[in-house]
């Protein structure tokens, strides 16, 4: 029996052309896996009306972890044209299965490590080593919203005792069939655990600092609430300099001097977007993995998307993907295979001899296939 049971789930567009290559790499290297192919996204919301069918969520639990590489994900209405028409206005409505798996097998912790390997001519720069800490299941995403706001809620949030009365003012005169809500629900549990795990990161990789990217001067409860759990946990961890800024000013921050940066924690909007930032500095989303962890089940996949228009093509940068592999390794506690995987996919760069159109420029690129041979013949 081999060592591991791993889930694999290509899912859309270009998942299909890096998961194809990352198995040539695993295969290599000698992963001692059984990959079980789960069927999920936007072509099974299109066939059956749900992107992320009952099979899968059983293969999952009898796995030991998911490799997972892209999905597609559109508005309520275009994935509603998209339907099949025997399962049209049936009352179906588009889910992005990713977010829903992070919420059904509670993945509270996004890790998403962006450092610049050497010698990669997209670096912004080539001393910039940062580990963001997304918390993933609760805040802007935690998806509790509503278009049109139903009059119970509208009444509950304009109520004299608990509500907004007088701002709830002027959206009540626009009429509620005008007004969206999405809420932002976050927990002390929510908060607590991704700080102590940033610190805890921070801690055990001899890291100088945890920046917490917030915005509590405006968003006072949320933004508050994670900004007095984060001063706290910040005390059990004298050796490491806690740092606070606003989302919008480290935006700026990171861009003018991101080598000051170390590890970054947020919730789960504020790291969806700083996590993006950070694969800019570092070569962009085909570098980028990330790791969606749970207690005891994890869902490894990159950063990007699922590119529609390069599906097929073998085009598009495996490194994002073969990144994430190495994190499958380090989260299995296969430390070996993590720094051998790391260590070929850093001399590939470095040598960048075979490499994809994104960092050769266009036309000038070799296939995703390639690249993937390339490590594994450093392997
Ligand atoms: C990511 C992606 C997803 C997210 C989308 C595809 C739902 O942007 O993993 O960062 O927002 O979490
Ligand atoms: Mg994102």
């Amino acid at each position: 029996m081999p060592k591991y049971t791993i889930a694999w789930m290509p899912g859309d567009g270009v998942g299909n052309d890096v998961m194809n290559a990352t198995k040539i790499v695993l295969d290599k290297i000698g992963f001692d896996a059984e990959y079980v192919p789960a069927d999920i996204g936007w072509e099974f919301w299109c066939k059956e009306g749900n992107p992320l069918p009952d099979r899968t969520i059983d293969i999952l639990k009898n796995t030991d972890a998911a490799l997972f590489g892209a999905i597609t994900s559109k508005p309520r209405d275009e994935a509603n044209e998209e339907l099949a028409p025997k399962l049209q206005n049936t009352g179906l409505s588009y889910f992005s299965p990713i977010v829903r798996l992070r919420q059904l097998f509670d993945l509270h912790t996004n890790l998403r490590p962006c450092k610049a390997f050497p010698g990669n001519p997209l670096n912004y720069r080539d001393d910039i080593d940062l580990v963001v800490f997304r918390e993933n299941t609760e805040g802007m995403y935690g998806g509790i919203e509503w278009f049109p706001l139903p009059e119970k809620i509208a009444n509950a949030m304009a109520d004299k005792e608990v509500g907004h009365p007088g701002r709830m003012k002027k959206w009540f005169e626009k009429g509620l069939e005008n007004v969206a809500v999405s809420t932002r629900v976050m927990s002390r549990q929510g908060c607590e655990s991704i700080c102590r795990q940033a610190f805890e990161y921070a801690k055990t990789h001899n890291r100088k600092s945890v920046t917490l990217c917030e915005k509590p001067n405006v968003l006072r409860e949320t933004g508050g609430l994670m900004t007095r759990v984060f001063r706290d946990v910040a005390k059990g961890y004298p050796g490491v300099e806690a740092w606070e800024a606003n989302i919008d000013a480290i935006m700026m921050w990171m861009v003018k001097n991101p080598q000051d940066y170390d590890v970054l924690v947020a919730e789960n909007m504020f790291g969806d977007i700083v996590s993006d930032l950070c694969a800019g500095l570092v070569g962009g989303l085909g570098f980028a993995s990330a790791a969606n962890i749970g207690d005891n089940y994890a869902v490894f996949e990159p950063t990007h998307g699922s590119a529609p228009k390069y599906d097929g093509k073998d085009v598009v940068n495996p490194m994002a993907m073969l990144c994430t592999a190495k994190l499958m390794f380090d989260w299995l506690g296969e430390s070996d295979l993590a720094a051998r995987l790391e260590g070929a996919i850093g001399t590939v760069i470095s040598e960048g001899k075979i490499a994809t159109y994104d960092v050769k420029g266009r036309g000038k690129g070799d296939s995703t296939t390639a690249v993937a041979q390339e490590v594994a013949s450093k392997l």
